[in-house]
């Protein structure tokens, strides 16, 4: 392969595509590079339905990372594939399965896999407490990279290097949309990034990519750093809808303990406060990168251009959408 050499993937698999990221990254290929041969892929069979009404028109398969056959069978014949995993996930024997069935297809170019961490993030970095567990959010993407870089495998990493966003509409939304209120402790500054410029990117590198990204750690965040408390005041200034901040640790850890129980185990909630601790305490490592204009040709979305997307849903949230 030459210096300088794209490589283009014409097919195109993507894990989690019935889902937040993957979803996006599936429009974004089907508006900008129609011809592209896609296999959408839902780890459960009663995903399968689902994602059939999304995308119609393209091949659905049911694939585990963990389970070899099934994992083979949707990586045969595929040049591109987009990979996440959700939070907690034993990544070892991802990459140790994702690593054989590609040598066995044989006809894999490219891997898009997505990160979370602060931009240069270390294992030195890590207190023992959050290197016990070794597939949680601290560690898991570190040994992600790790393990992969160490593979022979093409994977560009997608380093989602701040919050989703739309982790207001998802994961910290109760509060927010029963109390006008983000009750979320650790008032840390971070960097704020668009799942929609996540996956369009994630696209854009599996379309056309210089083999030199290939091992690289692509930081992708919007314009803004924001505490929590700032955020507060955005949406507030944004929307002319007073949205306040608490910042209490007891009753953010009472929020979490039994959602993060019920996904994780018992020791997932005291788990999560030493993380979004060690966060705070190395909030210093976010920073804006400008790698979304750089690939996309476009600026990144802005927190408030997200809060204005979504003010309809807010405001139907709060009962105060006004219908004509
Ligand atoms: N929340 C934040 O602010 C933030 C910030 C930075 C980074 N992150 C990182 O972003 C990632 C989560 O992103 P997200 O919320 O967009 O993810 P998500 O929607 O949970 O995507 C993960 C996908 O993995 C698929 N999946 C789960 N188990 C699987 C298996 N065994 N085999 C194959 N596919 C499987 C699921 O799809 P199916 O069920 O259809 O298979 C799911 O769509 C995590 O890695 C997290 O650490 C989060």
């Amino acid at each position: 392969m030459l210096e300088g050499d794209v490589i283009r993937c014409d097919s195109i698999l993507v894990f989690g595509a019935k889902d937040h990221i993957g979803s996006e990254l599936v429009k974004h290929i089907k508006k900008v590079a129609p011809h592209i041969n896609l296999r959408l892929a839902t780890h459960k069979m009663e995903g399968l339905l689902t994602l059939k009404k999304m995308f119609p028109e393209e091949e659905v398969v049911c694939a585990d990372f963990f389970d070899k056959p099934s994992l083979l069978a949707a990586v045969q014949g595929m040049e591109g594939i987009f990979q996440i995993s959700p939070d907690v996930f034993h990544e070892d024997n991802l990459v140790n399965n994702m690593l054989d069935v590609c040598e066995a297809a044989g006809t894999v170019k490219h891997i898009i896999r997505i990160l979370g961490t602060p931009p240069g993030a270390t294992l030195d970095l890590l207190p023992k407490a959050l290197k016990k567990f070794r597939y949680y959010p601290a560690m898991q993407h570190l040994v992600a990279t790790q393990r992969y870089q160490d593979s022979d495998l093409p994977v560009t990493f997608v380093n989602v290097a701040g919050y989703y966003m739309d982790d207001f509409t998802r994961m910290f939304s109760p509060s927010l949309y029963e109390e006008k209120t983000i009750r979320v402790a650790f008032d840390k500054r971070l960097a704020w990034v668009d799942h929609v410029d996540v996956a369009q990117v994630s696209a854009e590198l599996l379309l056309s990519c210089k083999p030199e990204n290939f091992r690289k750690i692509i930081d992708l965040t919007g314009p803004d750093i924001l505490k929590f408390s700032q955020v507060a005041e955005l949406f507030t200034k944004t929307l002319g809808v007073e949205v306040s901040y608490d910042g209490d640790e007891q009753r953010f850890f009472q929020a979490i303990k039994p959602v993060f129980t019920a996904l994780w185990g018992e020791a997932a909630p005291e788990y999560f406060m030493k993380y979004f601790e060690w966060e705070t305490e190395h909030d210093h490592m976010f920073k804006v990168t400008g790698f979304v204009k750089e690939i996309l040709n476009r600026e990144p979305t802005s927190f408030r251009a997200w809060i204005l997307r979504n003010e309809d849903l807010l405001m139907d949230k709060w009962g105060m959408l006004e219908t004509v």
